[in-house]
């Protein structure tokens, strides 16, 4: 047996889950919806999410792996030995290796931009569009870029939990934190951003309807990274010591700050130019941002410059701290069910998302035209099976796992280390696992497939 990785303090167990946690769900979809949802009114309905939904089936996915301290198929292998449960543990690798392949692509997008803003093109574009799709349908900058990022990722996972995930979430978390902090005071310093910061705070409940409650359950649930065995993998390497429900607090208050945080960077901003209407969509952080950069820009050179290169950092190491973790559950599935070496295990993931990869970058390009059911694109193939069936699906089986099947002893021992801290909200997680979770995921799920 080879000797398992594990993280070696628990600021780095934070970090690295809540590196996992913060992506491109934060800054560039989350803005997205409150934008098309109703600004403040969206927000507490999204709090709400995450605390009686979120937070439950993250401390679910962590007892999984912690308990075992297996990667997440031998995890349910492990709890629950020859049942069809272990199907999840499966779901769970291949829907982690599924998403990389497309992630990699829009991250490779954000390394484009953030070279682009470094050498000032982003700041003087005449047309943010056309660059856009110009740069999107050309058959191999955006695969080229997309390889840059795997590779990046590749580099950090090849090197283990400890001096691979761990340390680099350790540098690139707080480097992260900070260029929020920095990008909010420039956003909020633009003149005429109070009509930005208004539309978040002033709740617009009229826009509120069941569809606006699903779409912040399901964006809750992309956010927290949650149903796919990423958390289970990482969770495999804690430490005994760590507290299970104080992590997952701490993860979701920092992944959710995040998200309000770049609300409070796009939309000041957004509504600080006159002629720039806020996009709903993904042209958002690449096509509306773009002109706000320029028209600061156009004032104040040097500030729309350092405005430009700090947020496309921000979202290129956003990006990356959570590919590190949808890379890994494939990896140690590899590694320790094959009995393979790191090395070997994550060349065969890295290799193999980059061909897919490949095939979701050209299909804004030469590939087009192939389209799959539903007449989807690769890309939003993809995006559509893994986001909007193998998350829910995975959800609801998490939930009724750790709900209805674990023993109830097992669960209490690893929420409370074996009776060591106090277990006075036992009792709710078991009622919001067992009931509120399968029940609101199976109604996220429904209205997703366009039941409602
Ligand atoms: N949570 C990340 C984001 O906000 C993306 C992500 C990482 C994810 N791991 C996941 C989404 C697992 C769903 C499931 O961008």
């Amino acid at each position: 047996m080879k000797k398992r990785g594990k993280f070696n303090s628990k600021l780095g167990i934070i970090l690295a889950s809540a590196g996992s946690a913060v992506g491109l769900g934060n800054v560039w979809r989350f803005p997205t919806e409150v934008g098309a949802n109703g600004g403040a009114a969206f927000i507490l309905i999204y709090v709400g999410c995450v605390i009686l939904l979120g937070l439950p089936l993250m401390v679910a996915e962590f007892i999984i792996g912690r308990h075992t301290h297996c990667n997440t198929v031998d995890a349910y292998r492990k709890l629950a030995p020859r049942s069809p449960w272990v199907f999840q543990g499966y779901l769970g690798v291949f829907t982690s290796w599924f998403i990389l392949c497309y992630y990699s692509v829009v991250s490779g997008w954000t390394l484009k931009y953030l070279v682009a803003a470094v050498t000032d093109q982003v700041t003087t574009l005449s047309d943010s569009t056309a660059y856009f799709s110009a740069f999107t349908s050309s058959p191999w900058m955006p695969a080229l870029y997309m390889v840059i990022v795997m590779l990046m990722c590749h580099w950090v996972i090849i090197r283990g939990v400890q001096n691979g995930i761990e340390r680099y979430s350790k540098l690139m978390m707080p480097m992260l934190l900070l260029i929020i902090a920095v990008l909010v005071v420039c956003s909020f310093s633009m003149p005429g951003s109070e009509e930005g910061l208004l539309f978040l705070l002033k709740p617009d409940f009229s826009k509120i309807d069941s569809g606006v409650i699903l779409s912040a359950m399901g964006q809750a649930f992309f956010s927290l990274s949650i149903a796919m065995g990423c958390l289970c993998t990482y969770a495999s390497y804690f430490t005994d010591d760590a507290k299970l429900m104080k992590t997952a607090g701490s993860v979701a208050l920092i992944d959710t700050t995040v998200a309000i945080m770049s609300g409070f960077i796009i939309f000041p901003a957004v509504f600080s130019v006159p002629d720039v209407a806020p996009n709903a969509g993904p042209g958002l952080v690449f096509i509306t941002l773009p002109n706000v950069f320029q028209m600061t820009f156009e004032h104040v050179p040097l500030v729309g410059w350092f405005f430009a290169v700090m947020f496309y950092l921000l979202l290129l190491l956003a990006a990356l701290t959570s590919m590190m973790s949808i890379h890994e559950p494939t990896t140690a599935f590899l590694l320790e069910h094959f009995d393979l070496s790191r090395r070997t295990a994550t060349r065969i993931v890295t290799l193999s998302c980059i061909a897919v990869g490949l095939l979701c970058s050209l299909s804004f390009g030469p590939l087009k035209d192939v389209r799959f059911l539903f007449g989807m694109t690769f890309f939003d193939f993809f995006d559509f099976v893994s986001a909007k069936i193998f998350l829910p699906v995975g959800g609801i089986i998490i939930s009724l796992f750790v709900g209805w099947k674990l023993d109830r002893q097992l669960v209490r021992n690893e929420i409370t280390n074996h009776g060591t801290l106090n277990a006075h909200l036992f009792p709710v997680f078991i009622f919001l696992i067992r009931w509120i979770a399968p029940i609101a995921i199976c109604l996220i799920f429904l209205n997703e497939l366009g039941a409602f």
